[in-house]
């Protein structure tokens, strides 16, 4: 029997040609095309419709797909009635969750799923893809009011995927700057190879589940503080060190009690994740557009940073993509803990694109285990244990 790794960390668990990490050089790359040109050109909407397809789609293609996607926004009343049902204190995420293992009862047809007519297949595949990435924005904005007691804004389909979020959000035409911003997010955060949400498709998948279930297990990986929680984390740790000049001994301190610097830190890369890059640069470009007039956070964030890698380069650890994108949402009035449901909405492109690659080649994942329990024994009857 092979070594045993703990979280699996070197193991591949696919072939996938979907993207790819380079950790060492801090390379990640959708079907070949480098993050940083799908950040400065693409949209989420062509982004998506890469992933999903392998290919930049044509004028022609991305207009049909961006059509279905805008005409899939609605939701029915009825999960409208199941949200307005759960805590307006729960978490954002257990909420989306919730209402995406819903909607599979309102569109059933996996069964297709099970060796039946290739036509039905494709056709259920993409099918359910557009409804779910649609949905997902329109879920997330939707809960914002709901939880407030208010009545949802409905979608318009005249805006893109990122204004539409974001008039959902406040009801009013998003302006333009934010819109990008909003929309090289959804791109930064849409796909990045076999981590611990995509790994859970790739096992819910392989069962032949159906994929509002799948993805609903992706949305419970993905809440982790370790994974995309951490987003909401260094927001609140900005908070908590208050000011760049308290930095180093905030560092210090939780290096010291072996707590983690939230946003720092990966499995894949040894240096800066290319995405905080970006994610940086946009926070620069949005403090230069409003005259420096932003969040005082980002001086404590580039404080922060600096600490801890200063403490911690040795180990490989850099800042992540959760690092920046909190500070970016807080510009654009958002509230903390909806920040990893925006990253769930950006991620649902890779998730799909992942369970259509896995249903391409499928086997049940079924590993194995080292067993570290008693040898085998003879049961003892209550009466005779004392
Ligand atoms: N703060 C402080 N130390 C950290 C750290 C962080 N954010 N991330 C890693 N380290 C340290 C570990 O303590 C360990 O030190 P050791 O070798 O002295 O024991 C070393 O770096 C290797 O880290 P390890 O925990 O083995 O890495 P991993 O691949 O198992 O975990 C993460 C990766 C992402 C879970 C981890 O870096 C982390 O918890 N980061 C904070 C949460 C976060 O931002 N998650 C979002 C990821 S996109």
């Amino acid at each position: 029997m092979s070594d045993y790794l703990p979280g699996l960390a070197g193991v591949p668990a696919t072939k996938s040609n979907i993207s790819d990490i380079d950790g060492n050089k801090g390379i990640l790359s959708y079907r070949g095309y480098p993050i940083e040109q799908l950040a400065e050109r693409s949209s989420f909407e062509e982004t998506t419709l890469l992933l999903l397809d392998g290919e930049l789609p044509t004028r022609q293609e991305l207009a049909e797909f961006d059509e279905q996607l805008r005409e899939n926004r609605r939701v029915k009343y009825n999960i409208r009635g199941l949200m307005k049902t759960l805590p307006a204190t729960g978490h954002p995420m257990e909420m989306l969750q919730s209402a995406i293992a819903s909607l599979g009862m309102f569109y059933p047809g996996n069964a297709c799923l099970i060796g039946g007519d290739a036509c039905e297949d494709l056709f259920y595949i993409h099918n359910m893809t557009v409804k779910i990435i649609a949905r997902m924005g329109t879920i997330v904005a939707m809960w914002e009011h709901l939880r407030n007691g208010y009545d949802p804004i409905s979608p318009r389909n005249d805006l893109t995927y990122a204004e539409n979020f974001l008039y959902m959000l406040d009801g009013k035409d998003p302006d333009p700057m934010l819109a990008r911003i909003m929309d090289v997010c959804l791109i930064l955060h849409a796909e990045h190879t076999i981590n611990a949400s995509t790994f859970a498709v790739l096992v819910n998948a392989s069962t032949l589940a159906s994929p509002y279930s799948v993805i609903a297990s992706a949305i419970g990986a993905l809440s982790g503080p370790l994974h995309g929680g951490a987003n909401q984390r260094v927001l609140e740790m900005l908070h908590e060190v208050g000011s760049p000049q308290n930095a180093g001994a905030y560092v210090d301190k939780k290096l010291a009690n072996k707590e983690v610097i939230w946003g720092m830190g990966h499995r894949e890369y040894k240096t800066k994740d290319p995405r905080a890059t970006i994610l940086q640069g946009l926070v620069s470009k949005l403090i230069e557009e409003r005259g420096g007039n932003i969040n005082p956070m980002m001086e404590t964030a580039l404080a922060v940073e600096k600490a801890a890698e200063e403490r911690l380069a040795h180990k490989g650890v850099y800042a992540n993509v959760d690092f920046y994108s909190g500070i970016l949402y807080s510009e654009m009035g958002i509230p903390v803990d909806q920040f990893t449901a925006i990253f769930a909405i950006a991620r649902s492109a890779g998730w799909l694109a992942h369970w259509r690659e896995q249903l391409g080649d499928n086997r049940i994942f079924r590993p194995t285990q080292m067993y570290t329990g008693s040898p085998s024994r003879d049961y003892v009857t209550l009466d005779s244990r004392g």
